[in-house]
């Protein structure tokens, strides 16, 4: 389904418990997509380019240029680091479906500084939801008896992207912010995400930091994290 009138119209409110499923299938369909680029990403490190040269050239000449044992390396190498990036983010949906996202009031909406909201629009006559975000308000040690927003779960199905849903979500977790009167907006997220990254800077947050290898996977991307004042 392309981005049409109906999500255009979508309203945009506080979870409730009958939205666990599809908030859960738009989650998990939002994460698995990062799989491929960082795939991607991960192919296209100098080092991971050498191992493949390595075991593609360099097994082909060792074993005395056999073609199918040039192959079967070369590609058991290539389905290793897909298979990392399968199941670094199936990992990652597993471990928020059993954290913060198995009991969402419990988590974002029992503690007024936190929130979870849900975009829904009719969808051929039926309530669909069709994006989320959450914020948690966490203590800013650098802001005195202050505290900063984080933003979480900014996801918009794929079925209706760039039609400036996400622009809406956004806004909105920004307005709970300033109505919470919090010191900044926090956001992190990985190179990979490029619509992701493109809508914060749209919004005007900035970049201030770049996880170092030991924080992030960086064979399959950059962690980084971004900030607005609110
Ligand atoms: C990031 C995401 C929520 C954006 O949702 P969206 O509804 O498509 O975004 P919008 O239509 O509101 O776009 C708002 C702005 O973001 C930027 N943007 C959005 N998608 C973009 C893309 N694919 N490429 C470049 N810029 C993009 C543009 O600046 C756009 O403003 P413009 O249309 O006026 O130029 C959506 O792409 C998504 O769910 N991605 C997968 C999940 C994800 O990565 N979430 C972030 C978690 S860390």
């Amino acid at each position: 389904m392309a981005a049409d009138s109906d999500t255009v119209h979508a309203v945009i409110r506080r979870y409730q418990p009958s939205d666990r499923a599809t908030v859960e299938t738009v989650f998990r369909d939002g994460m698995m997509e990062h799989i491929n680029p960082a795939f991607m990403y991960a192919m296209t490190r100098p080092l991971h380019i050498a191992v493949s040269l390595f075991y593609y050239i360099g097994v082909y000449v060792m074993a005395g240029q056999s073609v199918v044992l040039a192959l079967v390396s070369g590609g058991t190498w290539i389905s290793l680091v897909y298979f990392c990036c399968f199941e670094f983010y199936t990992g990652y949906v597993r471990a928020k479906l059993n954290t913060d996202m198995q009991d969402i009031p419990g988590y974002y909406l029992s503690n007024p500084d936190n929130c979870f909201w849900v975009a829904e629009a009719e969808i051929h006559g039926r309530p669909q939801v069709l994006g989320m975000v959450a914020v948690e308000g966490k203590s800013d040690p650098g802001s005195e008896g202050k505290k900063f927003g984080e933003f979480y779960r900014m996801i918009v199905s794929s079925s209706c992207r760039c039609s400036g849903l996400g622009l809406r979500l956004a806004k909105i977790a920004e307005d709970f912010c300033r109505e919470r009167c919090f010191s900044k907006i926090e956001f992190s997220t990985s190179s990979t995400q490029r619509a992701a990254v493109a809508l914060y800077f749209r919004l005007g947050f900035k970049l201030v930091l770049v996880h170092t290898p030991s924080e992030s996977p960086n064979f399959l991307y950059q962690g980084c994290i971004y900030i607005s004042s609110v």
